[in-house]
C-alpha cells in the first residue's frame, strides 16, 4: 500500500457550476478536462474502501478515513493501483455497500484541486482538496482553501460523503430486482415499451406488475397500475416506495393517470425511483411529480 495522505479538503452543494468554472479559470485554474469515474464501496469494519475505475485512467483501490463534519476537514487516504479482478474478488467477499457515478471536471489551482462533480442521483457539487506535503502543519492548505471559498463564492458546505448521500437514496435492492424481473415480464407486444414496476408497504410486503397491453389499444394497463392491484389483493396498505423500471433509452416516469393511481396509496415524499436495467437514473417522489394534488382527503 501507498504511505498514508492528507488532504485538506471541502465540499459544497454547486447550484451553478458553469459560473464555477468560469470563476476557476478566471482565477488561473488550469483545466485538467473531465474523468468519469466509478466508485464501488465495500462494506468495510471501519474507514472507507472503495475501487475507482475512471476513464480515462487506470481503476484504483483507495482507503480512507475522514470525519463526517461539514467544516474544511483533514482526510488521510492510501491509493494503490488494481490488478484486474479486484472487483469481483472484493464484491465476492466483503459485499458492495454501494456505487457512486459521476463526472467530475478537474482543474488545478497552486496545489488545490478542484472538482467540479456531476453526480448520478444527487446533482452538482464543488468539491477542494488541497494536497498537503508529508511535513505541512496545514496551515498553508488551509489559507488556500480559505482563498478558494471566498474567490469560487462557495455556500454552504456539505456534511457527509457522496456515498452516504446515494446510499440514502438508493432503492431497496429487492424492489429493485423485482421491478426488474417485471419488466422482463411485460406483456407489451404493441409499443415495444416494457415496464416494470414494484411497491413496499409501510409492514414491508413487496408487490410488483408490469405494464399489460391488448389489440384494443385504450384497454392497456401501466405497469404500476398492475403493481398496485396487486398490492390491494395482498392485502392493501400504504405505499412507502415504488421502482419503475424500464429497459429504455430515456428514463421512465409515471404517466399521468399512475401518479394519481400511486396518489391514493402513498405520501407526498415516499420515494420513487426511476430505473433501467443497469441504474437508477433519478429518485423523485409525488411531491414533485403531482403537485397540488385531489386525493382521499379532499373528498373530506
Ligand atoms: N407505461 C407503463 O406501464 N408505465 C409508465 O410509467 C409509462 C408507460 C406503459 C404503457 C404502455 O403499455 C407502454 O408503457 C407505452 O406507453
Amino acid at each position: 500500500m501507498s504511505g498514508p495522505r492528507r488532504n485538506v479538503e471541502l465540499k459544497a452543494v454547486d447550484p451553478g457550476p458553469a459560473r464555477t468554472l468560469a470563476l476557476a479559470l478566471a482565477l488561473g485554474a488550469s483545466d485538467e478536462g473531465v474523468l468519469v469515474q466509478r466508485d464501488t464501496y465495500f462494506r468495510v469494519a471501519s474507514g472507507r474502501l472503495k475501487l475507482r475505475e475512471e476513464e480515462p485512467g487506470e481503476a484504483h483501490l483507495i482507503a480512507y478515513s475522514r470525519p463526517d463534519d461539514p467544516a474544511v476537514r483533514v482526510s488521510s487516504y492510501r491509493v494503490l493501483p488494481a490488478a484486474d479482478g479486484t472487483l469481483a474478488a472484493l464484491g465476492e467477499t466483503l459485499g458492495v455497500d454501494v456505487v457512486v457515478e459521476k463526472r467530475r471536471h478537474l482543474l488545478l489551482w497552486e496545489t488545490v484541486r478542484i472538482h467540479l462533480d456531476e453526480v448520478t442521483g444527487l446533482g452538482s457539487f464543488i468539491e477542494l482538496e488541497a494536497v498537503a506535503d508529508p511535513d505541512s502543519d496545514l496551515s498553508r492548505e488551509r489559507s488556500q482553501v480559505d482563498r478558494l471559498v471566498d474567490a469560487l463564492e462557495i455556500g454552504e458546505l456539505q456534511e457527509g460523503s457522496y456515498s452516504d448521500a446515494v446510499r440514502a437514496v438508493s432503492p431497496d435492492p429487492e424492489l429493485l430486482q423485482l421491478a426488474r424481473e417485471a419488466a422482463g415480464r411485460a406483456y407489451a407486444p404493441y409499443s415495444n415499451f416494457p415496464v416494470g414496476a414494484a411497491v413496499r408497504t409501510e409492514d414491508g410486503r413487496r408487490y410488483a406488475g408490469a405494464n399489460v397491453e391488448n389489440a384494443a389499444y385504450p384497454q392497456g394497463q401501466c405497469a404500476e397500475a398492475s403493481a398496485i392491484g396487486a398490492m390491494v389483493a395482498g392485502g392493501g396498505g400504504r405505499v412507502v416506495e415504488v421502482v419503475v423500471a424500464a429497459p429504455s433509452a430515456e428514463e421512465c416516469a409515471p404517466c399521468g393517470g399512475c401518479r394519481q393511481r400511486l396518489r391514493e396509496f402513498a405520501g407526498p415524499d415516499a420515494p420513487i425511483h426511476l430505473a433501467d436495467m443497469e441504474r437508477v437514473r433519478r429518485t423523485t417522489s409525488l411531491a414533485e411529480l403531482l403537485p397540488l394534488s385531489f386525493g382521499p382527503e379532499s373528498l373530506a
